[in-house]
C-alpha cells in the first residue's frame, strides 16, 4: 500500500500566494489552504490531522501567532511554521521562544527554501509521532500488565493451593527461556502466557481444587480440561500472541503421554515445554491439598530422570543448572505454602 500523503495546510491572505504554494507543493502532499485564522481552525478541525501548518504573520483578524498559538493548544502534534517579513523578526522570535513554533520563515521566501523547511518540518512530525507511539505502547504495556495480574489474582482466588503459582511459574519460565536463547518477544509471551496458564481451572468446581485427598478419577478427568479451557478464553488473542497455544499445550509431555491431546515432539510448542518443567517443579514444591511440599531436590531428580521422555533435555539441563550451580530462586512475594 502507497505511504499517504502528508496533509499540510497553508494559510495566507493572499491568494496568489495560497496559489503557488498549491503548485509547489501538491504533488508530493496533500494540499489545504485557508485565507484567514478563523478558516483555518475550522479545515484543521474538520480535516485534520495535519503534519504541517504554514502561516503567514500579517493576516486581518487573527494574526499568524495567534492562530499558531491556538493551534498548538488544539494540535500539538501539527508541526507549525511562520512565515514573516524582517519588520516582524522581533515577534517571530518571541512566538518561537513561546513554543509556539518550530520555525520561522522570512518573506519572500524561495521556493527551495520552503522545500527544505517543509522537509524539516514533516521529519519533527515523525518523531513526534512515533514518540507518540512509545507512549501509546507503554500505556497499554501497563494495561495489560493489570489485566494479567487481576485475571492470574482470580483463578487463584478460588484455589487456596494455587496462590503464587502462576507468578512462580512465570519467573522459573522466564529464567529457561532466558537460558535458552529465546527471544524477548518470545520471553514475554511466556512470561504472559506461564501467568495466566491455569486460567481455566475457573470451570473447575471449587470443591475439586480444596478437597484433601486424591480426586476420583471422573472428578480428575474435569481438572483435566483445564488447558482445553485455557485455550478457548484466551483464543481471540492476536496470533503475534501464541498465549493460548502454549496454554493449552502445558500438560503435554515429550512422548505424547500428557493432555488434552497427547501430543508429542516437535508438535509441542517450544515455550509449552518449557513452561511444563518450570510448572511441574513448582507444583512438586507446593503442598497440595492430599500432600506436603517435596521440595526443591525432589523436584529436580524427577524432571532428571524423565529428562528427553517427559521433559525437553535442554529445558531440564537449564533447570538443573539454575537451581543447583546459579542459586535460582522463586520470587519472595508469590509465597509458597
Ligand atoms: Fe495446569
Ligand atoms: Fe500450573
Amino acid at each position: 500500500m502507497p505511504e499517504p500523503k502528508a496533509r499540510i495546510l497553508f494559510v495566507d491572505d493572499d491568494p496568489n500566494l495560497l496559489l503557488s504554494m498549491r503548485r509547489q507543493f501538491a504533488k508530493a502532499h496533500e494540499v489545504f489552504t485557508a485565507q484567514s485564522g478563523p478558516e483555518a481552525l475550522d479545515i484543521l478541525g474538520k480535516d485534520g490531522p495535519f503534519s504541517v501548518l504554514v502561516s503567514d504573520l500579517k493576516m486581518p483578524g487573527m494574526d499568524g501567532i495567534q492562530l499558531l498559538s491556538k493551534a498548538a493548544e488544539l494540535y500539538p502534534d501539527t508541526v507549525r511554521m511562520l512565515l514573516t517579513g524582517y519588520a516582524d523578526f522581533h515577534n517571530a522570535v518571541d512566538a518561537v521562544n513561546q513554543g509556539s513554533i518550530y520555525r520561522f520563515l522570512s518573506k519572500p521566501c524561495l521556493p527551495e527554501a520552503l522545500d527544505h523547511a517543509l522537509n524539516d518540518a514533516l521529519r519533527q512530525h515523525g518523531l513526534i509521532e512515533s514518540q507518540r507511539e512509545i507512549y501509546l505502547l507503554k500505556r497499554f504495556k501497563r494495561l495489560l500488565e493489570g489485566i494479567v495480574s487481576g485475571f492470574s489474582t482470580l483463578v487463584e482466588a478460588r484455589d487456596p493451593y494455587l496462590a503464587g503459582h502462576q507468578t512462580r511459574v512465570a519467573a522459573l519460565s522466564l529464567a529457561l527461556a532466558s537460558a535458552l536463547d529465546f527471544s524477548p518477544d518470545e520471553q514475554e509471551v511466556l512470561r504472559i502466557a506461564a501467568m495466566l496458564h491455569d486460567i481455566g481451572k475457573v470451570y473447575v468446581p471449587a470443591d475439586f481444587l480444596n478437597r484433601p485427598g486424591i480426586l476420583r478419577k471422573e472428578e480428575f478427568e474435569v481438572v483435566k480440561m483445564h488447558p482445553e479451557v485455557g485455550y478457548d478464553i484466551l483464543k481471540n488473542l492476536s496470533e503475534e500472541w501464541p498465549v493460548a497455544t502454549i496454554i493449552r499445550q502445558h500438560h503435554e509431555r515429550l512422548d505424547g503421554s500428557g493432555y488434552p491431546h497427547g501430543l508429542a515432539g516437535a508438535d509441542i510448542d517450544k515455550a509449552a515445554l518449557v513452561m511444563a518443567v518450570a510448572d511441574v517443579v513448582d507444583a512438586m514444591c507446593s503442598h497440595r491439598p492430599y500432600r506436603p511440599s517435596l521440595g526443591i531436590e525432589a523436584a529436580l531428580a524427577e524432571i532428571e530422570k524423565n529428562s528427553g521422555t517427559l521433559y525437553d533435555e535442554r529445558t531440564v539441563a537449564a533447570c538443573l543448572a539454575l537451581f543447583r550451580e546459579q542459586g535460582f530462586q522463586f520470587p519472595q512475594e508469590a509465597a509458597q505454602f
